[in-house]
């Protein structure tokens, strides 16, 4: 079959396999090429084992997979044969150097840009589909721009707003498209040619053109929004602990105004994943670079706030079990960032754990899906650690639970049976309020949730 255009990622992870393969699925006539330098990870991709688990991911896979959706190592073909190329490599936090814990590290970015080069025959257009600082296409372009094969290269901004866990509802049903280019025939012409791919099954009136600079910048703000939210609600949830106010009732009452909105409002044990933390400090790196410092400092306060919530919720654990947990078991339930996702990414889970074992204490761990994250997170520092495919096992002769991820299936756990084969006094720390405190208490459970009033049996 000839295909209308051919499509190529570069980058086969968290969010170029899940996107593309929406697109391929609403597409049909374009061929989409999903390449990594990672030989495994195109491996799984071609496997019935994906890499990255996303609910109905598999079966979006399955419909266009060896159709017109391809994944391959084979970088310098993808490159050469196609005339839209999709970025989507990593850009962590660099951890060297000049920014280091703080800047984006775009070497991945950069090795990309001249493999483009090196391998380009004509025109094309390049779109940067991961989270990169603002203004990174221009560092972009003066590295495309300084081929000699007189090939034009235009750049096009198309952040991914998709969160993990709901990739595919998010990609199926997004809020928005944001597509900024420069405002030249050029780049409005290469823009519009993104807005065709997605106006396949979407709404016109949702796709956002902007100004190059302002997409950039908008992914940015978009997420540090998004947690700076999140530490809003943990900071009051410490004050709660302190009232007897009831953190739930606070969120609930505070987003019923309708400009505020109920969304992004859950107190826990603080926000995970490979965006917010980065994110946020990438913007915080930019804001000091150019003088900015009360920008900086302000939006520094929401990753300060976010340490604090894990830090906190360690310290009441050993406060609570009698100043000491050297040598009791602490079962962790849920080691992912967040529910329906394997990834630990940033998780508060890390911190809290290695807090614990500094503390002296055994941990088993329970996770439904992120058990093999966890075994590397740790690496090399558990010793004391267990990792169990049974929640009951993990409970087993325990002191205590901690509830970190808020997983569906933690709440249909029957704590009748758990608080049996526990220690006693058995403590339950829920990270993530996601359990029936009353009924838990009632069982015999000491029962300490977040931003509220502890249920215990002490007098
Ligand atoms: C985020 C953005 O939502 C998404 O738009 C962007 O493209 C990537 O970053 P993601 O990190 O996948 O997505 O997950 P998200 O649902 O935003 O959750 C991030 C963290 O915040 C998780 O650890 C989650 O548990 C925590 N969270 C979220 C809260 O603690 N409380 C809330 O109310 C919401
Ligand atoms: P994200 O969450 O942004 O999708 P991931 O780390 O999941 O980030 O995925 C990024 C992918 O990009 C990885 O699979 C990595 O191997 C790949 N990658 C990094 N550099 C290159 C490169 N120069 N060429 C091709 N793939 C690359």
């Amino acid at each position: 079959m000839k295909f209308k255009k051919n499509i190529l990622c570069i980058g086969a992870g968290y969010v170029g396999g899940p996107t593309m393969s929406v697109i391929a699925l609403k597409c049909p006539e374009y061929k989409i090429n999903v390449v990594d330098i990672n030989k495994n990870r195109i491996k799984e991709w071609n496997s019935d084992n994906l890499p990255v688990f996303e609910p109905g991911l598999m079966e979006v896979v399955k419909k266009v997979r060896g159709k017109n959706l391809f994944f391959s190592d084979d970088i310098k073909n993808g490159i050469k044969k196609a005339d839209i190329i999709f970025v989507s490599v990593n850009t962590p936090t660099k951890t060297f150097g000049e920014g280091a814990g703080m800047a984006s590290d775009l070497q991945y970015w950069e090795k990309t840009a001249h493999e483009i080069i090196k391998y380009s025959e004509r025109n094309k257009i390049i779109v940067e589909k991961s989270t990169l600082p603002v203004r990174t296409a221009q560092a972009l372009e003066r590295i495309l721009k300084s081929n000699r094969k007189k090939i034009k290269f235009e750049v096009i901004s198309n952040p991914e707003f998709l969160s993990e866990g709901s990739a595919i509802k998010d990609l199926l049903e997004p809020d928005r498209i944001l597509i900024g280019s420069h405002q030249t025939e050029e780049g409005i012409k290469s823009a519009q040619e993104i807005i065709d791919i997605y106006t396949h099954w979407i709404p016109r009136e949702k796709i956002i053109s902007t100004n190059l600079w302002s997409s950039e910048l908008s992914k940015l703000v978009a997420n540090a929004f998004l947690a700076q939210r999140i530490s809003s609600i943990n900071s009051i949830s410490a004050l709660c602990e302190k009232t007897d106010a009831d953190i739930t009732e606070i969120s609930y009452a505070v987003g019923k105004d309708s400009r505020i909105g109920p969304k992004f409002l859950n107190a826990g044990v603080g926000f995970g994943g490979s965006c917010f933390k980065k994110d946020i400090l990438n913007l915080v790196y930019i804001a000091r670079s150019y003088g900015l410092e009360e920008v900086a400092d302000y939006w520094e306060m929401i990753v300060k706030i976010n340490q604090y919530q894990e830090r906190r919720f360690v310290h009441r654990i050993v406060k609570e079990m009698f100043n000491t947990i050297s040598e009791k078991k602490i079962a962790i339930f849920g080691f992912a960032f967040k529910a329906n996702t394997g990834d630990t990414r940033e998780s508060p889970a890390i911190y809290i754990t290695k807090k614990l074992l500094e503390e002296r204490a055994f941990v088993s761990i329970y996770d439904p899906k992120a058990i093999d994250n966890a075994k590397i997170d740790l690496k090399g520092i558990d010793s004391n650690v267990k990792y169990e495919i049974d929640p009951y096992k993990a409970a087993k002769n325990s002191n205590a639970i901690a509830i970190l991820t808020e997983w569906e299936e933690f709440k249909k756990l029957n704590f009748k049976r758990i608080y049996s084969s526990m220690k006693k006094p058995a403590f339950i720390f829920d990270g993530r309020n996601i359990l029936n405190h009353k009924n838990l208490y009632k069982i015999g459970f000491n029962v300490y949730p977040l931003g509220k009033t502890a249920l215990t049996h002490f007098k």
